[in-house]
């Protein structure tokens, strides 16, 4: 496919998501768990510590901006520089959208080159699984590595997303020896993440025989990447595919309770459908070492690297608050911690 395409699709995504009606699904999925509030927390707020370590580096509060976008573009150029600013400056993780597009169009690295901004703070680089069974390999991975300065690689699965374009690839046939040669032959970290549907116990048990250790489940209930590509199709032929599958997928808390088991072999991280610091420390509270958000900072980012901050400190200040009303005053000690689950519905 050529640059342009990828370009342009990159452009679209954007438009898409911060314009286009239903995209984040707002299932709260999060609210069929309530948490054991402590009337009485015995602790003093100004105490509480949301901080934690992860990867060799300190974060303020287990918060990562999950993959958005990269590419030969200004809005572009200017949203990531906005996301790796705020992240410096607040202290949490980072993750580049696809660098798939350097491949084929070497302007568009500028984008990526997001670790200047950023010079402490995690920062993963970001491909998609499937060009493991395309035109990329190891050493791909390591450039897109590289380029961003990262502290490590997302490879991600979109199978849904991948079926519902016009132009995707889907042949996943053979993809989880693949990726088991990439967490072999790179000397960083490799994260597999889904974009929106889950991870289930056999994707995970697959995963686990191929030697990964970082799982983000990306489940449902916020952007549907269904809804997203049925948008991309121009004019209506009347395939509705990207609307009947716009839900598809496992609920990210349901996800992260089902992966449960596999705690003692892998990291875990939440994402998919997290919009308050609440959600926020319930995935925390089901496993998940860091907290992956992506759309609600896609329009902040667009303005200013300010914007960006202030969601970061809303986020921030909900997880004290939270952390404080369960009577919990450091990450280590909410980190799975299922006994603070009063009720869960699932
Ligand atoms: C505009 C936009 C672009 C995205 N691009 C990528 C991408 O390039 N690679 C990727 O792994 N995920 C990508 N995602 C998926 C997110 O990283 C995340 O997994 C998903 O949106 C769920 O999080 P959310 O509900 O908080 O948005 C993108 C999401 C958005 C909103």
């Amino acid at each position: 496919m050529s640059d342009d395409t990828i370009n342009t699709r990159k452009t679209e995504h954007i438009n898409i998501v911060d314009k286009a009606h239903g995209i984040d699904r707002k299932k709260a999925y999060f609210d069929l768990i309530r948490l054991h509030h402590r009337a009485l927390p015995e602790i003093d707020y100004s105490g509480v510590d949301p901080s934690l370590s992860i990867m060799g580096k300190q974060l303020s509060f287990p918060l990562l901006i999950s993959s958005m976008t990269g590419g030969e573009n200004s809005l572009i150029e200017k949203i990531n520089m906005n996301l790796a600013l705020a992240a410096q400056e607040t202290n949490v993780a980072m993750a580049a959208g696809s660098l798939r597009v350097i491949f084929d169009n070497p302007k568009a690295e500028k984008s990526f080159h997001i670790r200047q901004y950023a010079p402490d703070t995690l920062l993963f680089s970001n491909i998609g699984a499937i060009q493991l069974n395309c035109e990329l390999n190891t050493e791909s991975c390591k450039k897109a590595i590289d380029v961003v300065g990262a502290d490590g690689i997302f490879l991600h699965l979109n199978p849904l997303q991948e079926v519902i374009q016009p132009e995707g690839d889907t042949n996943f046939r053979g993809l989880a020896d693949k990726i088991g040669n990439v967490v072999r032959e790179l000397d960083s970290n490799v994260i597999v993440k889904e974009v929106g549907s889950g991870m289930s116990c056999s994707d995970v048990e697959l995963l686990i025989s191929q030697n990964v250790k970082y799982i983000d489940v990306a489940g449902s209930g916020g952007t549907s990447w269904s809804r997203i590509e049925h948008f991309r199709q121009p004019g209506d032929d009347g395939n509705s595919l990207g609307i009947t599958f716009e839900d598809w997928g496992i609920p990210t808390p349901e996800s992260l309770i089902q992966l449960n088991k596999y705690k003692d072999k892998i990291t875990l991280f939440g994402s998919g459908g997290l919009r308050n610091g609440i959600d926020m420390v319930k995935a925390v509270i089901l496993g998940a070492s860091l907290c992956g958000i992506a759309s609600p900072f896609l329009r902040p980012a667009m303005n200013s690297c300010e914007d960006v901050i202030k969601v970061i400190e809303q986020f921030k200040l909900e997880f004290k608050t939270t952390m404080f009303l369960l009577g919990i005053d450091n990450f280590k000690d909410l980190m799975g911690n299922q006994s603070l689950i009063s009720q869960s519905y699932y």
